[in-house]
C-alpha cells in the first residue's frame, strides 16, 4: 500500500479526480446525487444576491448552481490542481472565481461573505475548529454556513471490502483522528470526529445550529431503481450541518 495522501494532493494522483467526478456525476448510482444533494438543497434556501465562498469546491458544480440561482459572487477554494482546472472550466463565462489553496490557510475580510458552503471536504482537514473560526470571521451578521462530511459512523472504521458493500462495521468511534482509507482506487487520509465533535466545534466557533441532517436518500432521485433505494436506506453516508453566525 502506498503512503496515503492528504487533502487536495490526493485528488492530484493519477486518475483520482476523473474517477471522483465520474462517480459524483453518475446520477442515481452516486450517493451525492441521491443523498447529500437533496439535504443540501433543502437547507440552502434563496441565494439571491448572496456572496458565497465554497471550501473544497471540487469542479465547482455547486458554484454553477448557485450562480444560476442568482448569487452575487462565488469564490471556490480548493487545494487540488486538477480540481482547480476543472472548476475553471465549469465557471468559464461566469462571474465565479476559484483559488488554489489549502482551506486551512483561507481567510477573507470580516463581513465580506453571506454564505459559506463546504460539501464533503472538511473530513480531509485535521484542525476543523480553525477553519470554522475563519468562516465565522468572514461572514456578515446573520450569515450562514452549510457543510457536509462523510458520516462519522463511516469514518470511524473501515472494513476494507471491495465492490458493493453488503455489511458495515462501526468501531473505534470515540478514537478521533487520522484514518487511512482505500478510496477511489487510491489511499487517502480522512480525519474522524464524532457527530458531537462537529456540533461542538460549530458552537465553539460562534455559530448557532439550525439543522443537523443525516441525508436520508430521496426516493424521487432514484429513477425507479427500487433495489438501489433500499440499499441506500441501510446506512447513513453523510452528515450535513447548517448554522448561522451567532
Ligand atoms: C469529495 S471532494 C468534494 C468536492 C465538491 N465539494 C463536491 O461536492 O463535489 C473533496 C474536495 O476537497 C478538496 N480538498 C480536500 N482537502 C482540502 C484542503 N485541505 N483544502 C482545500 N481543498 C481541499 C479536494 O481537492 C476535493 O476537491
Amino acid at each position: 500500500m502506498t503512503t496515503p495522501e492528504r487533502g487536495g494532493r490526493f485528488y492530484d494522483l493519477p486518475r483520482i479526480s476523473s474517477r471522483y467526478l465520474g462517480h459524483r456525476h453518475s446520477g442515481a448510482a452516486g450517493p451525492n446525487h441521491v443523498m447529500e444533494e437533496p439535504a443540501f438543497l433543502a437547507e440552502l434556501g434563496s441565494v439571491d444576491k448572496l456572496r458565497v465562498i465554497d471550501l473544497g469546491c471540487g469542479d465547482a458544480t455547486t458554484g454553477l448552481q448557485l450562480l444560476n440561482a442568482g448569487c452575487q459572487s462565488y469564490l471556490g477554494v480548493d487545494s487540488s490542481a486538477s480540481m482547480v482546472t476543472a472548476s475553471g472550466e465549469s465557471l468559464r463565462g461566469t462571474a465565479g472565481r476559484v483559488v488554489r489553496m489549502d482551506m486551512e490557510d483561507f481567510s477573507a475580510p470580516p463581513g465580506t461573505c453571506d454564505l459559506v458552503v463546504s460539501r464533503l471536504a472538511l473530513h480531509y482537514v485535521e484542525d476543523v475548529e480553525s477553519v470554522l473560526a475563519a468562516c465565522r470571521d468572514c461572514l456578515s451578521p446573520g450569515g450562514r454556513l452549510i457543510f457536509s462530511v462523510i458520516h462519522p459512523l463511516l469514518s470511524a472504521y473501515d472494513s476494507q471490502s471491495d465492490g458493493t458493500r453488503t455489511s458495515w462495521v462501526v468501531d473505534d468511534y470515540f478514537s478521533r483522528g487520522a484514518r487511512d482509507r482505500r478510496w477511489m482506487g487510491g489511499n487517502v487520509v480522512w480525519f474522524h470526529r464524532t457527530v458531537e465533535d462537529y456540533v461542538g466545534a460549530l458552537l465553539r466557533a460562534g455559530f448557532s445550529l439550525d439543522s443537523l441532517r443525516e441525508c436520508e436518500p430521496a426516493e424521487a432521485r432514484f429513477g425507479g431503481e427500487a433495489e438501489e433505494f433500499a440499499r441506500r436506506r441501510r446506512v447513513p453516508l453523510f452528515l450535513l450541518l447548517s448554522a448561522t453566525r451567532a
